[in-house]
């Protein structure tokens, strides 16, 4: 991987993104939209096989789950029947020296995250000290140090746990006053009160100022779900335990919008609701974290780069909950969110609704609100995470250097770039015949502008596993050399055989295989 720059580990990413057609910084000609982002020519192409892997994985894959399409508008009183009206808020602090705005809980949360370091540290330097005799464990139950620390760390967590969910304000400035949490930007400690901020965005629906009517932009494609929860058990003959899954935009005033796609006020959600027999619920949380890490794994990223973290704070709906992080260049952060959300939201729609959200069972012969496991994943962070963690800066043998983007085969925005060697000679009429055969199986670039090597090394800044040559032997026996983007080796096969060797490598029925 290429060395990061340790103030802004994203800028390699972001200018090669913007370079080689994967995202813009939306109107940009008139400067940009903070945390609004355009995905460009390669960059749809990826997102869309991003999606197809989760739709393929989840829908096609299982049985008992079918996938819809909601609107983003809902009746308002869903919201407050979500618990998003009054709850969906972030509690916010400003420093006075910097005018810079944080969520207070995070900067709590970035303190014990230091506290951790020191602990792994201190793990670190024993490990080297003991050698092969190191018992992990063993330290960390009984190395006075990390004790300290660990039990600082519980004393902080059980009192933000507290102080989030009394709402307490008061107690998570004092919070951050006893830690001495400095501003990143300012370096001071002169902080304002902690206020609450929603995070919904609302617009007018109704054309006259007397018939308007406040509505949201949904903060989640959740709730889509719900409403809907009935009209697909009925129409699809549903029986519990079934999952309804969607992929759709979401919107959020987030206040600290940066980061580059990691947290934007537009981005796009692939979430999954599986509603279960309530007292099911648990076994179900604990095989939806196993199945959804399994498919993460699949895709080869590096299982290192992959931790989960159990919620303390848990959300308004939410009784068991984590995440699956990832090791972005921004650190291990949140990419995928798994929530045991009980009755909440069936329960709160049928209050708020008057009609009957229940499933009658057969086999008990007895109604209930089932419990729902819902898996939730920001397809714009998977899109980071793919894009980073492909992102390699490799010094080749003979001295020179490429910059090439191992996104795995099956999620590659070009699978196969299709190169005349020269411009001449009938070689560019034979090329395009070659493309007119394998557009029906793959996405496909003619390219004969620029020396074959600089065609290559174009395609592996894209990150296309393909390149196919065709030269002045291909006339005369039909056959090309196909080049591997990862190995940079080159083969000497008929066009015949093309179709089959590609498709075996880049279907995306290869990783739906490994599940
Ligand atoms: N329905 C549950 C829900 O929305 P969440 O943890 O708030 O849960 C789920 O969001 C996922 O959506 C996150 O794990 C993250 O990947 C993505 N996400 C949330 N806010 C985001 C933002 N501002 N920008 C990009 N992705 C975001």
């Amino acid at each position: 991987m290429a060395k990061m720059d340790e103030n802004n580990p994203l800028k390699h990413i972001i200018a090669h993104a913007k370079e080689y057609g994967f995202i813009f910084p939306s109107s940009e000609i008139y400067d940009g939209l903070s945390a609004t982002y355009d995905y460009g020519q390669n960059g749809v192409q990826l997102k869309n096989n991003i999606k197809e892997y989760w739709w393929k994985a989840m829908v096609q894959m299982h049985e008992n789950i079918v996938g819809i399409d909601t609107a983003i508008f809902m009746h308002p009183t869903t919201w407050k029947a979500s618990g998003h009206v009054d709850a969906f808020n972030d509690p916010l602090i400003d420093n006075k020296d910097s005018k810079k705005r944080y969520r207070a809980d995070t900067l709590i949360e970035d303190a014990i995250a230091k506290i951790e370091a020191k602990i792994n540290k201190e793990v670190e330097k024993a490990a080297k000290r003991f050698g092969d005799s190191f018992d992990k464990e063993q330290f960390l139950a009984t190395n006075p140090r990390v004790l300290q620390n660990q039990g600082k760390i519980d004393g902080i967590n059980a009192r933000l746990k507290k102080a989030t969910d009394d709402a307490d304000f008061a107690d998570l400035k004092a919070l951050i006053e006893e830690l001495e949490i400095a501003c990143p930007v300012s370096g001071s400690k002169n902080w304002t009160e902690v206020r609450q901020f929603n995070l919904m965005f609302s617009t007018e629906l109704g054309a006259s100022a007397e018939e308007t009517n406040t509505i949201y932009l949904r903060p989640e494609t959740a709730q889509g779900i719900f409403v809907n929860f009935l009209n697909v058990q009925k129409s699809g003959r549903m029986k519990i335990p079934f999952g309804i899954a969607q992929i759709g935009k979401a919107f959020r005033n987030e206040i600290i919008a940066r980061q580059f796609i990691f947290r934007m006020r537009e981005f796009e959600q692939m979430e999954m609701q599986f509603f279960v027999k309530p007292g099911d619920d648990q076994t179900w949380y604990e095989k939806w974290k196993e199945t959804r890490i399994k498919w993460h794994k699949n895709l080869g990223l590096g299982e290192e780069n992959y931790r989960f973290h159990d919620h303390l704070n848990l959300a308004h709906y939410a009784k068991a909950a984590c995440d699956i992080e990832f090791n972005f260049p921004i650190g291990f952060k949140e990419l995928e969110g798994i929530h045991s959300r009980t009755d909440f939201d069936l329960k709160s729609h049928e209050e708020h609704s008057g009609k009957k959200l229940q499933f009658f069972d057969n086999d008990d012969n007895q109604s209930y609100v089932p419990f729902v496991i819902e898996t939730s994943i920001g397809l714009d962070r998977m899109f980071l995470a793919v894009l980073s963690s492909s992102y390699n800066n490799e010094q080749l043998e003979d001295g020179s250097e490429r910059v090439v983007l191992k996104i795995p085969y099956a999620l590659a925005p070009i699978k196969v770039a299709v190169l005349p060697l020269v411009n001449k000679d009938g070689l560019p009429e034979k090329a395009r015949g070659i493309i007119d055969e394998i557009k029906f199986d793959f996405q496909a670039q003619y390219e004969a502008k620029d020396s074959i090597g600089k065609r290559y090394r174009r395609h592996d800044a894209i990150g296309t596993p393909y390149c196919v040559t065709i030269d002045h032997q291909t006339l005369e026996d039909d056959t090309v050399t196909l080049r591997d983007r990862d190995t940079m080796t080159q083969e000497r096969i008929s066009i015949s055989e093309l179709t089959i060797q590609i498709e075996n490598h880049v279907s995306i029925k290869n990783l739906l295989r490994q599940l």
